[in-house]
């Protein structure tokens, strides 16, 4: 019986360490090995994973359960090897949904009191004294009323915004304009004057942030043009759409913390693009400390017979 901890991109060493301080003695002969230990694949009943390589699974014969180190499962989901029928159980964790919204209130913000113009207009050593609206006539569209759109929303709301949401089944959030579904997609956009995304990518949601979406948004009232914020995943965005949008003014500007290709490469033109904010992947990472308290919860209570929480549900693909 053994718990493998593969992470790549991420302090393998540190976690196995935490982990290990933290479960102790209390699972008896169950010891923590990383990938580049001897051990048995078939005494692995836990995987605690992040990007797995290509063979991160062989030989697993003996999983209870896949533990995701992120939120987002669409890399073990995409694994070309991942065992069948093995439960997946994603992170879900206050720290990380309030970085989340953290990154969130401090784009949209910036938005709304017009960062791009003022910073511009220093520049030029221009004085002109147009005035952002008040924060109630901006409407805020949350694409994700999932842990951390819900989260997001419940700080935006008591700073003014007027926040609007869309998800895929239907959802009721007091105060909030909620929208359902592809069909209802194109009326929330009309509705939007600030667009936050955070889906999980799933083949119905890549590409979701392209050109055709950025035109139906609404325009008129935040001044320099409607806005996208995408903390969620590169895959969402076409970043020639966005590109071409933030140059001909389709939008006004876009606060990006995820792309296509990551680390974005040097020669990236979105990195020289005017009113487009650049976080290298950073928005909420994981923590080792709040992570290890609870996937070793998720560990033990497993074995002490209890249910997985927050469990992927691999056909709807989040
Ligand atoms: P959840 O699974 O809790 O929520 C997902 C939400 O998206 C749900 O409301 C779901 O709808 C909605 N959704 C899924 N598919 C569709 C669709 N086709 N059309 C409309 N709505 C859809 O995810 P989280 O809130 O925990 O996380 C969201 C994403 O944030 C993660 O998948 C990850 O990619 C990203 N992330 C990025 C981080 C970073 O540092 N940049 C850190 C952490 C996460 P419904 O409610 O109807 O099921
Ligand atoms: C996540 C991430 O999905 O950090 O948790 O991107």
């Amino acid at each position: 019986m053994a718990l493998l901890i593969h992470l790549n991109g991420e302090d393998e060493a540190r976690w196995a360490k935490r982990l290990g301080e933290k479960l102790g003695d209390k699972l008896g002969d169950f010891p923590i090995v990383r990938r580049n230990d001897v051990f048995d694949p078939s005494d692995i009943r836990y995987v605690f994973a992040w990007n797995p390589d290509h063979d991160a699974f062989d030989g697993l014969d003996s999983l209870k359960a896949i533990l995701s180190m992120g939120a987002g499962v669409d890399a073990l989901l995409s694994h070309p090897k991942l065992p069948a029928g093995v439960p997946i159980v994603r992170f879900v964790d206050d720290e990380l949904s309030q970085c989340m919204s953290d990154y969130v209130v401090a784009n949209v913000t910036m938005h709304h009191r017009l960062y791009s113009r003022y910073r511009a207009d220093q520049m030029d050593h221009n004085w002109a004294n147009t005035a952002p609206h008040p924060a109630w006539k901006i409407n805020v569209g949350v694409m994700g009323l999932g842990v951390l759109g819900v989260h997001a929303i419940s700080k935006l709301k008591p700073l003014g915004f007027n926040v609007l949401g869309w998800s895929r089944s239907a959802h009721e959030i007091d105060g909030v304009r909620t929208y359902a579904g592809p069909t209802a997609l194109d009326a929330f956009l009309a509705e939007t004057d600030i667009l936050v995304n955070l889906l999980p990518l799933t083949p119905e949601t890549k590409g979701i942030l392209n050109y055709g979406n950025f035109a139906k948004l609404r325009r008129g009232v935040l001044g320099g043009g409607p806005v996208i914020i995408n903390p969620a995943r590169g895959g969402h965005q076409v970043e020639n759409d966005i590109i071409a949008a933030l140059g001909d003014g389709a939008l006004g500007a876009a606060s990006l913390d995820v792309f296509e290709t990551e680390p974005l490469p040097k020669d990236n033109p979105l990195w020289d693009t005017v009113n487009c904010y650049i976080t290298p992947h950073i928005a909420a990472i994981s923590n080792s400390e709040t992570g290890v308290n609870y996937f070793s919860s998720v560990l033990l209570d497993h074995e002490s017979g209890k249910p997985l929480v927050n469990v992927v549900d691999t056909a709807r693909g989040y």
